[in-house]
């Protein structure tokens, strides 16, 4: 079956649908520069494993190291714009308001393209809090109002002095139990699930396209790869979010009802 076939059958899904969920991950932020997670990390940062600079064992043994780590993502991140992949999920709420997004990246994209309603399970790389949560959980940090020697230290919790870390889940750590949950919900009640560039290998978010589908609902995705998804989607759109998405979304105005 040719790809704009599956466009059109996609589409097709997508207009008789009543509740979308979409799941998004590292791939629909890679055509704005923002390296996906298993990207080879270039530069400095190659010599390490993100996957053990992540981790709250890194950030007791060396907050510096892994501080450090979190100011170079946020340092490629910071010139990264939405790319048509954010602007096509945007643009669907005008079909469906308030279309729930769940997603794994830490990036604020979605936000800037213009999506309102963002369920971050893994957090957000450019929020920062106490390591303790001294003041409460979370106990929100504001660095811009620290001052530190950038070379040779990191920022401090103002209450309690112990390190400042980025607001993010690291591996090992149990994600934030209320949008878990309202993931969990919405992907019990969406009749179609669109997945956008996730490698579907990290539980629970690699849970949820199975929890629609035991549901009785569908699973588009958007992937140039097969993924740990793939056997269980519905459609599967081989190729960039950036391409595909937007052609999904003209395809919704010419769309047969179904
Ligand atoms: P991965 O890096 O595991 O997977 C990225 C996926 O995007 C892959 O399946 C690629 O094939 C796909 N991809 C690449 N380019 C794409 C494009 N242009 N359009 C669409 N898809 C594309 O990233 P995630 O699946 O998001 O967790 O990783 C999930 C979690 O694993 C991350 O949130 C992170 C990591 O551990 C934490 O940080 C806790």
């Amino acid at each position: 079956m040719s790809i704009e076939q599956r466009i059109e059958n996609a589409a097709a899904l997508i207009k008789a649908c009543q509740r979308m969920v979409v799941l998004t991950g590292a791939g629909v932020s890679k055509e704005s520069g923002v390296p996906t997670f298993r990207d080879a990390l270039d530069g400095l940062w190659a010599q390490y494993d993100p996957q053990r600079l992540a981790t709250p064992q890194a950030f007791a043994a060396n907050p510096k190291l892994v501080w450090d780590f979190y100011e170079y993502r946020r340092e490629i991140m910071r010139p990264a714009q939405p790319n048509p992949a954010h602007r096509a999920l945007a643009a669907l709420e005008t079909r469906f308001p308030g279309l729930p997004i769940i997603t794994q990246n830490v990036d604020d994209l979605h936000e800037q393209a213009g999506s309102t309603n963002i369920i971050r399970l893994h957090g957000k790389i450019n929020a920062n809090r106490c390591s303790k949560n001294c003041q409460g959980s979370p106990t929100p940090i504001d660095v811009t109002t620290l001052e530190w020697d950038h070379a040779h230290d990191m920022p401090h919790c103002p209450y309690c002095g112990h390190p400042v870390r980025p607001d993010v889940v690291w591996f090992g750590e149990m994600l934030p139990l209320d949008q878990l949950d309202e993931a969990k919900s919405l992907s019990a009640r969406a009749d179609v699930m669109l997945v956008v560039g996730t490698s579907g290998v990290v539980v629970p978010a690699s849970d949820l396209p199975h929890i629609t589908k035991r549901a009785g609902g569908k699973v588009i995705e958007i992937n140039p790869s097969e993924s740990g998804i793939t056997p269980v989607a519905d459609i599967w759109l081989q190729g960039a979010a950036g391409d595909l998405l937007p052609r999904v979304v003209a395809a919704l105005d010419t769309a047969q009802d179904a």
